[in-house]
């Protein structure tokens, strides 16, 4: 069964999120592509995952004289019920992200980086030894993640702020440190998006205009990658 996690992050719950919509764009586009596959859901701008804890810490800082060891061997370590129950909310959503063949992140850029919510549930997932087999390979090795970003203002290379984009790069980096590969991150980016509304980039409309399409263009081609069992059946289709 070939399972879509979709996160959005973007506080503005309306219909003028961009990120909001391309990623709403994309999963409609996977579940045509794919219709026996599972779709799960988080808005973690309306339902931010609990904050961490003291329990949370105690439990990493005993994992990493312990490593590596897994989601099993963290149960093995846990010392108290408070532990047992913050042990619990993180192993869900690890648990959630480990199933998942495809990861959507609705991603606005704000003050240059990720949305609070987001970087919540980065920092709770985030847990020492837990992306790893008992044989120390990635789980999530073969795991596809489609970022749909969003800035007001441009960050593309040889642009004025080109260095001050720490979410792309940010979000690559943390990806990468447990463990999808590089060659599975797809960051699709909408540039601009408050040319319409600030009357300082009214020249950068045109651009923004295109940065959009190129966005939407992006997601439909980076969808095959993300449904194997849509390009298989293709492949074995009576037209070849
Ligand atoms: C709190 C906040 C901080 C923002 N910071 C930045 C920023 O640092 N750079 C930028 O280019 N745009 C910034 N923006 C603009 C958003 O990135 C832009 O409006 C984007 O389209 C928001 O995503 P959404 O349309 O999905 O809500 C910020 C917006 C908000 C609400």
């Amino acid at each position: 069964m070939n399972t879509l996690l979709h996160l959005d992050a973007s506080a503005n719950r309306s219909g003028e999120s961009i990120t909001r919509a391309l990623s709403a764009r994309f999963a409609a586009a996977w579940l045509d592509a794919n219709p026996t596959g599972t779709h799960r859901y988080r808005d973690l701008a309306a339902d931010p995952v609990p904050a961490l804890t003291t329990e949370f810490c105690a439990i990493g800082r005993r994992v990493e004289q312990h490593p590596p060891i897994g989601r099993l061997g963290v149960d093995a370590l846990l010392e108290s019920e408070d532990e047992r129950a913050d042990w619990r909310v993180t192993r869900a959503l690890v648990d959630e992200l480990v199933d998942a063949d495809t990861v959507l992140l609705g991603c606005p850029m704000y003050n240059f980086s990720v949305p609070a919510a987001l970087k919540g549930w980065i920092d709770r997932i985030t847990f020492p030894g837990v992306y790893r087999a008992a044989d120390g390979s990635a789980l999530l090795a073969g795991t596809n993640v489609v970022v749909v970003a969003a800035s007001g203002g441009g960050y593309g290379p040889g642009t004025p702020r080109a260095a001050w984009d720490f979410q792309a790069p940010y979000l690559r980096a943390w990806l990468t440190s447990i463990g999808v590969p590089d060659e599975r991150i797809h960051v699709i980016r909408a540039e601009l998006t408050l040319a319409d509304l600030a009357p300082g980039l009214a020249d950068l409309r045109p651009l923004a205009t295109a940065s959009f399409e190129a966005a939407l263009a992006s997601l439909d081609a980076v969808l095959p990658a993300c449904v194997p069992a849509a390009m298989s059946a293709e492949r074995t289709s009576p037209k070849e």
